[in-house]
């Protein structure tokens, strides 16, 4: 899923390249790691990657021997490195090829290959923005990871492919590793053990091997199951209040219901999932949809101290949604919802006009606060986000 020019661009002081991702979200959940580091799930989970341009991360990755001090720019805001994107950087240096990496001399017109020892002399600047409210839910760290590590691949030469690139963003931020596909995609957990407590208790030496086996699978490509679109309903724009990483560590440690969730819930609901793509079973799919947001915000309700992420808002779309599906021939709508308030509804593009009045006139949403993608089916302009 990216979208720049094939090699990084070099002006004879700065290496550069930009690249574009998606965000995707989850329709069985990840939620808790059994290794901080490394980030090992405790559970495989899978998604949807959106396809829509309104929705996504840019990041530009530069190198530069003129750079005093590497750095990230977010959203317009200078950050440190945090430890994460140091990690990935460590792992991406055994990775870069002896021979340096090839770039576009846009100076001499020309290609060129940058020797490894200069591009590690070389100071990083990272430059990213989203095009949607950053921590509220709207999974900003899906796209800007998975573009984060697409750029570093490329700049440092690295030709790793899709599924080893989802490695590298899964370094950065779990879910980040499942936007590096389009349509359907597992994230596999990597290891095979069934007992929470094995699972909680994992080795070192099974973290090791867990690390090269988890990463990014594409179920079905985008073409698949065309006639699904996707209704964002942005029940806040605020900066959640437990960012997700630490939700889910508190889940882990306290919560037994995750426990019983991660080895005896989902298994099945993803091999479920799984059928219900590939056939298009519809009626199968929304319902496991629904049951596993629920069982989220179910874990983080169990977790001590509780966690709550949905607000009103969120609850009144739960309802709407139930209430629409009730008198329908088929499901109208899946109601899905992150570690935050805002709500995702899965539906038909046949349903969307109809779905989209009712959220506007009965839950109060106005245009600036519904988005979607699949806009070319619809009528009325919904282009803005609340940021
Ligand atoms: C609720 O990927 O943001 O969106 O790995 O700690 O960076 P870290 O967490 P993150 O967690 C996202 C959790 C979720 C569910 C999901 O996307 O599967």
């Amino acid at each position: 899923m990216e979208s720049s020019s094939d090699l990084p661009t070099w002006d004879g002081k700065i290496l550069s390249l930009t690249a574009v991702s998606p965000i995707n979200i989850a329709l069985i959940k990840y939620w808790g790691k059994c290794d901080e580091i490394e980030i090992i799930p405790i559970n495989s989970s899978l998604s949807i990657t959106l396809n829509c341009d309104d929705l996504c991360s840019t990041t530009t990755v530069s190198l530069g021997e003129s750079y005093e001090e590497s750095e990230l720019i977010l959203n317009g805001k200078s950050e440190g490195f945090s430890d994460r994107i140091k990690r990935m950087l460590s792992f991406l240096t055994d990775s870069i090829p002896a021979e340096g990496a090839k770039a576009w001399d846009t100076v001499k017109g020309e290609e060129i290959t940058i020797p490894k020892e200069d591009l590690l002399k070389m100071k990083v600047h990272v430059e990213s923005t989203n095009n949607f409210p950053t921590a509220s839910g709207v999974a900003s760290s899906s796209s800007g990871l998975s573009c984060l590590a697409l750029c570093l691949n490329k700049v440092y030469g690295c030709e790793m492919d899709l599924g080893e690139c989802s490695r590298l963003a899964r370094l950065g931020s779990g879910s980040a590793c499942r936007s590096l596909f389009g349509g359907f995609v597992i994230w596999d957990k990597g290891f095979d053990l069934t007992n929470f407590e094995d699972i909680r208790n994992i080795t070192p030496e099974q973290v090791l091997e867990a690390s090269k086996n988890s990463k990014a699978i594409q179920v079905k490509d985008e073409s698949h199951w065309d006639e699904i679109a996707l209704v964002i309903c942005v029940a806040t724009s605020e900066k959640k209040k437990i960012a997700s990483t630490k939700g889910m560590k508190d889940s882990v440690d306290t919560s037994e219901f995750l426990a019983y969730r991660a080895t005896n819930i989902v298994p099945k609901r993803l091999e479920n999932i799984t059928k219900a793509i590939e056939d298009k079973d519809w009626n199968t799919f929304t319902e496991i949809i629904i049951k596993e947001s629920n069982s989220l915000h179910a874990s983080c309700l169990d977790t001590y101290p509780p966690i709550f992420y949905m607000n009103e808002t969120t609850k009144n779309l739960a309802s709407l949604t139930h209430d629409i599906n009730q008198n329908f021939y088929e499901p109208v709508a899946a109601y899905t919802v992150d570690a935050g308030a805002n709500c995702f509804l899965i539906t038909k593009k046949k349903h969307l006009n109809y779905l989209i009045d009712l959220v506007s006139d009965v839950a109060g949403l106005d245009d600036s606060k519904i988005k979607f993608n699949f806009k070319d089916e619809i009528e009325t302009e919904h282009n803005q986000i609340d940021g």
